[in-house]
């Protein structure tokens, strides 16, 4: 199989404007809710990325009519919550772990059988942490024994509402409780442990579905309403705006301008703990768009400073860890993170994978049960990079680069498709000098 390597040279500074993609958590869930809802939803500021394009594919395997994506636009012509068909085979969730988790909440509900498949890393990450608490709504759903994918979801279960408190801070297991909720009798309420990313929240409330907030971390559906279809205009993802935060902040010279970013706040801890480090980001332009904060980034380059990264910050942050160990390893001093064991089962084991690349490039970095400690220094050496399947891991170490000291190669970087198509590009627009090259 052929394979795509990033080749990073050292150096350059990050200038001018740019727009990264849309958000990948919003454009998973507007073609769940399109679908879901009566009527037409259009979109515009779709991702048109791997992990996004195998939820579309989903629906339109069980009968939706989905024109697009083009140019970000897609018209999703919903079914409404019974209307969708048995699909001909199993559903392929490639390497998304939102399109997994969030899909075996709506289709516990529905009348008939599916299965549900994922890659290599997919295949290797936790589905008992919805599998269970789907069980206990009367969801049957056969996985493998270790808990994992493919997953045999049995249609007509017959689902009632449950009260549950997440062991984890997880926004994928709220939103899908919520969504097997409104196929379920009585009422389903989630309590999480702390705040994560509310976009199921605002979308249910955007398509017109009762939802009960109690306080910040307890949300409630009863089943039997509707969705009403509606517009929605997706943000440019912050997670993808973070690489550029940190190699903006990391390279002598630099003043970036990240246009349309969303900054829902269950989202903004990266901007938050750079702060801390000492980052220059100004938030301009505030404002709302289809119920969701966004606003144009600017950061210029700023010497960093390591800190212990506060623990509230983690879940608000958990998918810039990868890039803000890099721009750990590039401040002062010593930086310790704790109360972040949910690394380990993202794509990669983002701990220990990070730190391998790291030391390679001849940084101390220590992991631990629950975290890691990295001491700041200056790059030693272009290394190899393994990336383990894992797009955050290929980008961050791309970000690396800036302030690397000689060549250094990333191996199966063609995974950043999943969640940013036209990063090598981008990324050369705004300084970076990476090239990526196919091997046989
Ligand atoms: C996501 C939630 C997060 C995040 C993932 C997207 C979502 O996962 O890591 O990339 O869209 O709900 P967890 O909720 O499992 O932490």
């Amino acid at each position: 199989m052929s394979e795509t390597r990033f080749v990073v040279e050292p150096g350059g500074r990050l200038t001018g404007r740019i727009r990264v993609p849309g958000d990948k958590s919003i454009s998973h869930r507007s073609i769940m809710f399109g679908s879901l809802a009566d009527g037409v939803t259009e979109v515009s500021g779709f991702l048109e990325g791997e992990d996004c394009l195998a939820t579309l594919n989903a629906f339109r395997a069980m009968g939706v009519r989905i024109d697009g994506p083009a140019a970000g636009r897609v018209t999703i012509h919903g079914v409404g919550l019974h209307g969708l068909k048995p699909p001909a085979g199993p559903l392929d969730m490639g390497n998304s772990g939102t399109s997994m988790r969030l899909m075996s909440g709506i289709l516990s509900g529905q009348a008939f059988d599916t299965v549900l498949t994922g890659d290599a890393s997919l295949s290797k990450r936790p589905m008992k942490r919805v599998t269970a608490p789907l069980a206990q709504m009367g969801a049957r759903i056969e996985t493998t024994e270790r808990g994992t994918a493919p997953l045999h979801i049995r249609g007509a279960s017959g689902l009632h509402g449950i009260d549950y408190v997440l062991p984890m801070a997880s926004a994928q297991v709220k939103s899908c409780l919520l969504l097997a909720g409104l196929y379920a009798s009585g009422t389903t309420r989630v309590t999480e442990p702390a705040p994560t990313r509310d976009h199921t929240e605002r979308m249910l409330e955007g398509f017109g579905y009762p939802l009960v907030r109690e306080g910040e971390r307890t949300f409630s559906v009863g089943g039997g309403h509707r969705l009403g279809a509606t517009a929605i205009d997706v943000p440019a993802d912050i997670s993808s705006a973070a690489f550029f935060l940190v190699g903006a902040s990391i390279a002598p010279g630099s003043d970036l301008t990240l246009e349309h970013v969303g900054i829902n706040p269950t989202r903004t801890g990266v901007i938050d703990i750079l702060r801390l480090m000492g980052a220059d980001i100004e938030v301009q332009n505030p404002r709302t768009v289809g119920g969701e904060p966004v606003a144009d980034l600017r950061v210029r380059a700023a010497p960093l400073r390591g800190i212990r990264i506060p623990e509230a910050l983690v879940p608000l942050a958990i998918d810039e860890f990868p890039v803000l160990f890099v721009a750990a390893a590039c401040a002062a001093g010593e930086t310790v993170l704790t109360g972040a064991e949910e690394l380990r089962a993202k794509e990669s084991d983002r701990i220990q994978v990070m730190a391998d690349g790291l030391v390679a490039m001849g940084i101390d970095a220590r992991p631990t049960a629950d975290g890691i400690v990295i001491q700041g220094g200056a790059f030693a050496r272009g290394a190899e990079i393994a990336t383990h399947h894992d797009h955050r891991i290929a980008m961050s170490f791309t970000i690396a680069g800036l302030r690397g000291a000689g060549t250094h190669v990333i191996r199966d970087a063609g995974f950043v498709d999943t969640s940013f198509p036209g990063f090598v590009e981008l990324a050369r627009t705004a300084g970076i000098d990476v090239r990526a090259e196919r091997s046989a």
